[in-house]
């Protein structure tokens, strides 16, 4: 008997890693039906868009792929090729629906992203109905309970989603909406699966949530779990080294997780802790329900813990009514913390939020020029912060082979790329690498004598 030939899948991930990591699952979901990942859209049976809503360009770019999509649908369908399957999922697909099946016809089906494990289910229906267009049942329920427990795992490194959702309601933006309520996996289930990427070889997870810090998930006699217990019970797992977090809210910096950041020697030292501004005015505005000074005190609560802890953050600039002296308080606040690392947005005002209808928006020009200079400043930050690692010796876990032939790529503690010759043989290890020079963006360096083989 000859085996079917794989139906070819292609999906397209848009915005954060929280879709970076139901992408995987949606494949993994789909696998069992006999689907393939391939790298473009070209002749694929199935295209998956898994967009993201956050911002007004993120969002468009979706539509001209699909107008893109729809040419590449016909062309298949005139080779003989059979047909094309278009599904939109991820947080554009929960916003706008309907109008997406209004504006480009040639979607077959829209599905949130609670809804991705109702996949199989939904492309049985289209392929009997033959081009019926269907909108997914958007009824947040326990998408992760449905999902395989076989997770398809491709390198030393994996995304791990351990929370959803956000009830913070910052006046600017739409993950509230899209992605409904704060919920927090279980304990069990996130150490299962842990526990089966630590035996196929993952050696560092980085734990996902729109606000993971706020983790409260269910432990074994069903009391919650903090983020720092989680993590603990995490780092016992064997060849589980290295565990990252994010995203972070100010507010949910509990005081057991700035402790292990001291004590926990998986807990790699960085941070991605958003503050988004740095005038009070701006911030009240945001409904970010933390100052400047709070914020500014925590980062020093947690360099207390851990010195040496590299700190990022997202700042939007041009926020409705935020003036030039607003705007001079971020770029003190940016030079008080010195980051490693960034995210700079210009605000893009989204339909039903509070901030969209606030009075002073600012200008695009003005917005454009504050953008400019924030991302000087912080440019530097970074640059200093690469520089400040030649001549050390850092810990990297090697991911890939680089461009260059015989070169491994990995990653330091700080989260670095770190690009080695004569180390491609280690990929999945943790090695010590002597750091020689500092480029914009990563970091070059040697292995030491003894572990060039
Ligand atoms: N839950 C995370 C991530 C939210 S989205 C957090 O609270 O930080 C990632 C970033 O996108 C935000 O931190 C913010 O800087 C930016 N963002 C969100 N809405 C935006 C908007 N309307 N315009 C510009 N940037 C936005
Ligand atoms: Fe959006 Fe604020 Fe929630 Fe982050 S905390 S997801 S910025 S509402
Ligand atoms: Fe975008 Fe949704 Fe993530 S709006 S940033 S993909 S939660």
């Amino acid at each position: 008997m000859t085996e079917p030939a794989p139906k070819r899948l292609h999906i397209k991930t848009y915005g954060c890693q929280m879709n970076v990591y139901d992408s995987e699952r949606m494949a993994d979901v789909l696998r069992p039906l006999g689907y393939a990942l391939t790298d473009g859209p070209e002749g694929a049976d199935l295209v998956v868009l898994n967009t993201c809503h956050i911002r007004e360009k993120a969002a468009e770019k979706v539509y001209s792929e699909l107008g893109r999509l729809k040419e590449l649908r016909e062309e298949k369908a005139l080779a003989g090729g059979g047909r094309m399957t278009i599904a939109v999922a991820g947080c554009v697909a929960q916003a706008e629906g309907e109008e997406i099946m209004k504006r480009q016809p040639a979607v077959d089906l829209v599905l949130g992203p609670q809804a991705y494990h109702q996949f199989p289910e939904l492309i049985a229906r289209v392929s009997r109905a033959r081009g019926e267009r269907l909108a997914a049942d958007f009824a947040p329920e326990d998408k992760f309970d449905a999902l395989p427990a076989a997770r398809h795992v491709d390198g030393p490194t994996a995304f791990l989603t351990v929370q959803e959702g956000c009830d913070k309601f910052c006046s600017f933006c739409v993950v509230p909406y899209t992605r409904g309520a704060e919920w927090s996996r279980p304990v069990q289930a996130v150490l299962a699966e842990a526990r089966s990427l630590a035996e196929k070889g993952v050696r560092e997870v980085t734990l996902l949530g729109q606000n993971v810090n706020a983790y409260d998930g269910a432990g074994p006699d069903g009391a919650p779990w903090t983020l720092a217990r989680l993590a603990r019970a995490l780092a016992d797992i064997e060849g589980l080294d290295r565990i990252r977090y994010t995203t972070s809210h100010p507010n949910d910096m509990g005081e057991d997780l700035i402790a292990a950041h001291g004590e926990l020697e998986a807990l790699m030292p960085y941070l991605h802790l958003p503050v988004q501004a740095g005038s009070d005015k701006v911030l009240r505005a945001m409904n970010r329900k933390h100052t400047a000074e709070s914020y500014l005190r925590l980062v020093e609560r947690i360099r207390a813990a851990r010195p040496d802890i590299a700190m990022s953050g997202d700042f939007i600039v041009g926020f409705p009514g935020e003036t030039e002296k607003d705007f001079e308080a971020t770029l003190d606040l940016v030079r008080a913390v010195n980051y490693a690392a960034a995210f700079s947005f210009k605000y893009s005002r989204r339909p039903g939020t509070p901030a969209a209808a606030m009075a002073g928006q600012v200008a695009e020009e003005v917005a454009d020029d504050r953008l400019q200079r924030l991302n000087a400043l912080l440019d530097d930050q970074r640059q200093a912060f690469n520089a400040s690692m030649v001549g050390r010796t850092l810990p990297v876990l090697f991911e890939r082979p680089g461009r260059h032939p015989g070169q491994g790529v990995g990653r330091s503690p700080y989260l670095q790329g770190v690009h080695v010759s004569g180390a491609e043989h280690l990929r999945g290890r943790i090695v010590p690498v002597r750091i020689e020079a500092a480029g914009h963006n990563s970091l070059t360096g040697a292995l030491l004598t003894r572990e060039a083989a």
